[in-house]
């Protein structure tokens, strides 16, 4: 088991596949890209999975979740999908993405055994996507959320990022959009993650303002708080339900108290939170000969440290030198 010294554990793991992205949203890094981590640094799938299976088999591993920068741009996908859902006990296995592609993975990767998909869609106006993402792929992103949910990766699941001036006009389109495709979404509030350290406070779009926002165009009622858990969202019924919205209010609202996540990096090191300012170098290990229990003790030792909250709110908060895009979300 993953445990640390507040008492929480660690089930869900979630891994980034590669830091490249086809996108350049403004939240998450600047138009010219990054400098990309060189290739002979990032885990092979043999890799990937090997430290999959130590966390599934050793470490009480139950949800496996893949993401990136864009986890579609990792060729060996599919593959390390599969051989995840071989494992034993089979982890739940999902993945978040940008979209761009699953008009043509969706079905491959719900064969491969994937269970579900997030998608990030932060609005339906072509004009502001290639505004806030610097690429005109907004009709992808689309076209690969209807493909996502014709292969059954249900519940589709979209996160929308809301950024005043620029798309913060349309939380009620984003949310009737979503109603009426049976997807379920949720508005993320910005957290200080982004390459280019543009956030602010002031600039970012609070819960209690979405709420605001949605309670003009629809009623929400809290749904059973009980059945939350450790997701990051507050879940809403919409107009008495079925439908719901979801708000993860990560600054204003942290559920840092519940958390059940550890990370694994591209380049295979241990984040035992989003916003840790160390890691933990599992890579080197692997590399260096490790058997799986000595790679399960180092990861076990990674966790216990974990501190107890982000502490965006403290005056001494800094932000971690890895932006959003490699850590992986
Ligand atoms: P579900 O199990 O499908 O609900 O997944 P999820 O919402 O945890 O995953 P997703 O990758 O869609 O992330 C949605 C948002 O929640 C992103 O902005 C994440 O950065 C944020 N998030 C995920 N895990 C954590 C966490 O441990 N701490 C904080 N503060 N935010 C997180
Ligand atoms: N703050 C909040 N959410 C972010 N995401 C990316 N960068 C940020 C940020 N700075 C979201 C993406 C994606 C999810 C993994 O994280 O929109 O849906
Ligand atoms: Fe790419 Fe996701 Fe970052 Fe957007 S938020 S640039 S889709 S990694």
């Amino acid at each position: 088991m993953l445990v640390d010294t507040f008492g929480r554990t660690a089930t869900d793991l979630r891994v980034s596949l590669t830091d490249r992205c086809n996108l350049r949203c403004s939240y998450c890094m600047p138009p010219e890209g990054l400098d990309w981590l060189p290739k002979p640094e990032v885990l092979t799938d043999d890799e990937v999975v090997r430290l999959v299976r130590v966390g599934v088999e050793r470490l009480g591993i139950t949800e496996v979740r893949y993401t990136g920068g864009e986890p579609l741009l990792r060729r060996g996908l599919a593959g390390i999908v599969r051989r995840t859902a071989e494992l034993r006990p089979r982890p739940q296995i999902s993945v978040t993405t940008n979209g761009i592609g699953l008009d043509r993975l969706a079905a491959p990767l719900a064969e491969a055994g994937l269970d579900r998909v997030n998608v990030s869609l932060d609005t339906l106006d072509p004009e502001v996507f290639r505004r806030l993402a610097h690429r005109d792929r907004l009709g992808d992103v689309l076209t690969g959320l209807a493909a996502a949910a014709a292969a059954g990766l249900a519940p589709v699941k979209v996160n929308a990022v809301l950024m005043r001036g620029v798309n913060d006009h349309e939380a009620v389109p984003l949310l009737r959009y979503c109603l009426d495709h049976g997807y379920r979404l949720r508005f993320i509030e910005q957290m200080p993650l982004d390459a280019q350290h543009g956030w602010t406070r002031a600039g970012m779009i609070t819960a209690d303002e979405i709420l605001a926002r949605l309670g003009e165009a629809f009623t929400l009622t809290p749904d059973d708080p009980a059945a939350r858990g450790s997701a990051p969202a507050e879940t809403f019924l919409v107009d008495g339900g079925p439908g719901t919205v979801g708000v993860i209010g990560s600054v204003t609202r942290p559920f840092c108290g519940n958390c059940d996540r550890v990370r694994l990096t591209a380049d295979g090191q241990v984040r035992n939170c989003l916003f840790a300012t160390e890691e933990s170098d599992l890579r080197g290990a692997l590399r260096g000969g490790a058997s799986d229990e000595e790679l399960a003790e180092r990861w076990r030792a990674a966790v216990r440290v974990k501190r107890a909250g982000h502490g965006i709110d403290d005056p001494a908060f800094l932000q971690p030198a890895r932006p959003m895009s490699a850590i992986g979300g």
